[in-house]
């Protein structure tokens, strides 16, 4: 035996861990409210199942790029972690320059009154620097370009 064997039981062992760290949080987004599990089922037509994308997904059109958005960065702060640039100004929710809209999928946002009309809300617009990415999404921003 050299020293350059590889140990594939190790590698075993790290597919585990990840697929028990999915589980595990797919049984947290089960076992939460009931409004959690329906926003996974109004995302099912974006991807096959929430348990194969426990980080939502979000595409940006249209640029065509898609990103990971983890519940603890808003919309405009995950596409800059990769690489995508989304209109900004404030970054707190009150100039607009951030306005763009939900095309599939279901985001919360981080303030209780972000500068939007009833209207703009019931028609998707969101305010990706305080918005969060609760079901995978698809975002309308003709605007957004890579860094
Ligand atoms: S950057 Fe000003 S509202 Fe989002």
């Amino acid at each position: 035996m050299s020293a350059g064997d590889s140990n594939p039981r190790a590698s075993d062992e790290k597919i585990d861990a990840r697929s028990d760290a999915r589980s595990e949080s797919a049984s947290r987004a089960d076992a939460g409210n009931g409004q959690c599990a329906t926003a996974s089922a109004t995302a099912s037509g974006a991807v096959d199942s929430p348990a194969a994308s426990p980080v939502p997904l979000v595409r940006v059109e249209p640029l065509g790029r898609t990103f990971e958005a983890p519940p603890e960065l808003t919309l405009l702060e995950a596409a800059a972690f990769a690489g995508i640039r989304l209109p900004r100004l404030c970054r707190n929710g009150t100039c607009r320059t951030c306005l763009c809209r939900v095309v599939s999928g279901e985001a919360s946002f981080t303030i209780e009154w972000p500068g939007l009309s009833r209207e703009e809300k019931a028609e998707g617009y969101v305010l990706s620097c305080v918005a969060v990415a609760r079901t995978d999404l698809v975002l309308d921003v003709p605007e957004a370009e890579l860094l």
